[in-house]
């Protein structure tokens, strides 16, 4: 399972680390620029996984994003889509077909859009779309997940918290992927001394699963008081610390984790937890932002591939309506290209086009405020897509 990490904190303030893109064109136009692009040079397979639900929506929007990007910095993908989640059960009977997960190994990363849906919601647990998406992030060994959540001055009045509390807020949650109670054994349903019918897991975690630290202020988040598990998290980061000064290291449980994120989350730099603490407060941090629509994130492993994909989920009700925020995925492609390719420079484009866009008054309704412009997925792709071909660096 998940080996130990290093990152360095500083380093991993995505997404939004903005340094001037050079202009291509003098006079920006999608054809113009388009036809200056480089000879590609590079080349990059990309696995994608639309999946279900505004999957397809907000992966068709990215996969034009990805593309005009790469062209401009004389990049060229080859994208191979594969079936996952429900769409992989109703083809093929289960939620991670082989040949997708080995499509997947193969590529040189993977951008994954979401999966689930009502109808598979009764479904069986080895036959849940969910479980395809834990037996990717296992088979793809990506134990380091990385959820950044930065409130954008654009979107500070979406947030749900007051303008001052929210302002400026610029966190990272860093999740481990591939341990804890998602994997844990024993595990299972059963029948307890009176009869009645019971369900059970397991946290459970080995010490080489324990997630190393970096420099910067990090916050590891437990529930050291009341599980061992916790405690010997608690133990192995205070080791792992005491082999980096330069880290400022404190610890909180994760009762206090959650109200604090409410209360004061500009004291968060980066949070440092286990796997379902991670998922749970990972959410929490993107309502500050002001849309779970916005975020991105990155599953990293010691080599092989890394695995992107929006924190939101299948969003069965609003699918197929072209009412999907397609940012949060077009973010995870340029932490794709960061994070994944080292890409920098096209990774800064989407960046920057997507502050453009924001900036330019453009809004899917979940972050829509009155005086913006009401637009739907493909629209905001459109949007972005023109910010991209005329790159400016748009102040944040
Ligand atoms: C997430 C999701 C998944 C998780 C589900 C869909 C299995 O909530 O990526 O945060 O719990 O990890
Ligand atoms: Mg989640």
């Amino acid at each position: 399972m998940a080996a130990s990490i290093q990152l360095n904190v500083r380093s991993i303030k995505a997404p939004f680390n903005l340094t001037p893109v050079p202009k291509q064109c003098p006079k920006p136009s999608r054809i113009s620029c388009a036809a200056a692009a480089a000879t590609p040079t590079k080349r990059y397979s990309i696995t994608l996984l639309p999946g279900d639900g505004i999957g397809p929506e907000i992966i068709f929007v990215t996969k034009n994003v990805l593309k005009l990007a790469g062209s401009l910095e004389g990049i060229e993908f080859s994208f191979q889509e594969m079936p996952m989640g429900g769409a992989a059960l109703d083809l093929t009977g289960v939620p991670l077909p082989e040949e997708t997960l080995s499509a997947a190994k193969k590529a040189d990363a993977i951008l994954l859009g979401a999966i689930g849906g009502y109808k598979w919601d009764k479904n069986e647990k080895h036959l849940k779309p969910e479980t395809g998406l834990l037996q990717l992030r296992e088979g793809l060994k990506v134990f380091a997940n990385l959820r950044p959540a930065t409130v954008l001055p654009q979107l500070v009045d979406s947030s749900t918290l007051k303008k001052d509390v929210a302002e400026g807020v610029d966190l990272m949650v860093v999740r481990e992927l591939t341990g804890g109670i998602y994997f844990g054994k024993p595990r299972g349903f059963g029948i307890n001394e009176k009869g009645e019918d019971i369900g059970f897991n397991t946290e459970v975690y080995a010490t080489h699963e324990i997630a190393r630290k970096r420099r910067g202020q990090l916050c590891s988040v437990d529930k050291a008081n009341v599980l061992e598990a916790s405690m010997l998290w608690r133990k192995r980061v205070t080791a792992i610390a005491s082999e980096y000064p330069d880290v400022e290291l404190s610890h909180m449980y994760v009762d206090n984790a959650a109200m604090q994120l409410v209360r004061y989350p500009k004291q968060f730099d980066t949070i440092v937890t286990n796997n379902i603490f991670g998922d749970i407060l990972s959410d929490e941090a993107s309502m500050i932002t002001g849309s779970i629509g916005m975020l991105p994130s990155a599953s990293l492993g010691e080599s092989g591939p890394g695995l992107f994909e929006p924190i939101h989920g299948s969003a069965p009700d609003i699918a197929g309506q072209d009412k999907a925020n397609p940012l949060a995925t077009i973010l995870s492609a340029a932490m794709l290209l960061k994070y994944g390719l080292g890409e920098e420079n096209a990774a800064k484009r989407i960046e920057n086009a997507v502050l453009d866009t924001l900036n330019r008054g453009f809004r899917t309704g979940d972050i829509y405020s009155a005086g913006n412009k009401l637009v739907g997925c493909k629209e905001m792709g459109e949007e972005v897509l023109k910010s991209v071909d005329s790159p400016v660096l748009a102040a944040i």
